[in-house]
């Protein structure tokens, strides 16, 4: 049976929730702002997105970085999440923290070739299960290019409260600006060239939603591919936010996971 309709994904979630033995202990309370623009994802809108948790006081997880699942063993996420000293662990099937659909332990964080400071993969045990809530995200083919004047879509955990641990996976559309006009409103603050330009949209307030959140890994996708990986908002106002372009790290994502 497929349980992948958005429609019976109500059925499959009791299903998947169900079978979870390990009972994950509130988040731990993190300053943020309250999101401004989006809205929340529904069941199995978005069943590549995990979240990558720490436990710094031994007791209690709390969300780290945002990350996308690309295989059956890998996720990929920002090259600074690799970077972290404690025991991580992902959390992936779920549109609430506090109830996981699966918790894996991550086994190896690989960053990229190239400059080892923008994407990271990492290898967790044991391996996705794939159903309803839990599926791949589609990479893009090597190169392939990103046009300016589309809309995607990026997706983030969020507090749903300002001083509220995260807990809800939120959606917000963004509109793709292109890079010459980018790097003047970014006064050529960063060097492009690994980077998509994306300026949120929907945004009920001039400050960019992006900004609230450090969603550092947040998936940017178009029609169930991945194009870019969130890196920073760079400024706190309405220019645009930058995300690290998929397709120039293809050949390496390939050689380290066969995907
Ligand atoms: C862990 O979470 C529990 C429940 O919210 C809380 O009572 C406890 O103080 C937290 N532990 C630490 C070390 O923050
Ligand atoms: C998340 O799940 C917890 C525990 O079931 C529940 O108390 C909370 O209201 C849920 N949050 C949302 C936003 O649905
Ligand atoms: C994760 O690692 C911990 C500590 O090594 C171990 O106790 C636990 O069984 C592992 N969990 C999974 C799902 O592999």
């Amino acid at each position: 049976m497929s349980c992948c309709n958005v429609g019976l994904i109500l059925a499959c979630c009791a299903v998947l929730a169900s079978g979870v033995p390990d009972k994950l202990q509130p988040l731990k309370t993190r300053a943020s702002s309250k999101i401004i623009g989006g809205t929340p994802a529904a069941g199995g809108e978005f069943p590549w997105h995990v979240s990558l948790q720490n436990n710094y006081d031994g007791q209690n997880w709390t969300h780290v970085c945002d990350g996308s699942i690309i295989s059956s063993e890998f996720i990929l996420t920002h090259a600074w999440c690799a970077y972290n000293p404690s025991r991580p662990r992902i959390v992936a099937g779920t549109l609430n923290l506090t109830t996981p659909g699966s918790i894996h332990n991550i086994t190896e964080m690989i960053t990229d070739d190239r400059t080892r400071r923008h994407l990271a993969l990492v290898r967790v045990s044991p391996p996705f299960q794939f159903g309803c809530n839990t599926r791949p995200v589609q990479l893009p083919a090597r190169f392939a290019e990103t046009t300016a004047g589309s809309v995607f879509t990026v997706t983030a955990w969020v507090p749903l409260e300002i001083f509220e641990p995260y807990s809800t996976l939120f959606k917000l559309q963004s509109l793709i600006v292109p890079k010459d006009e980018c790097s003047i409103l970014l006064e050529g603050f960063v060097d492009l060239i690994y980077f998509i330009c994306a300026t949120d949209v929907n945004s009920l307030s001039e400050v960019n939603s992006m900004c609230s959140h450090q969603s550092y890994g947040a998936p940017l996708v178009h029609d169930g591919e991945l194009r870019g990986v969130f890196y920073s908002p760079i400024y706190c106002d309405d220019r645009p936010t930058v995300y690290i372009e998929v397709s120039l790290f293809r050949d390496w994502i390939f050689r380290v996971t066969g995907v």
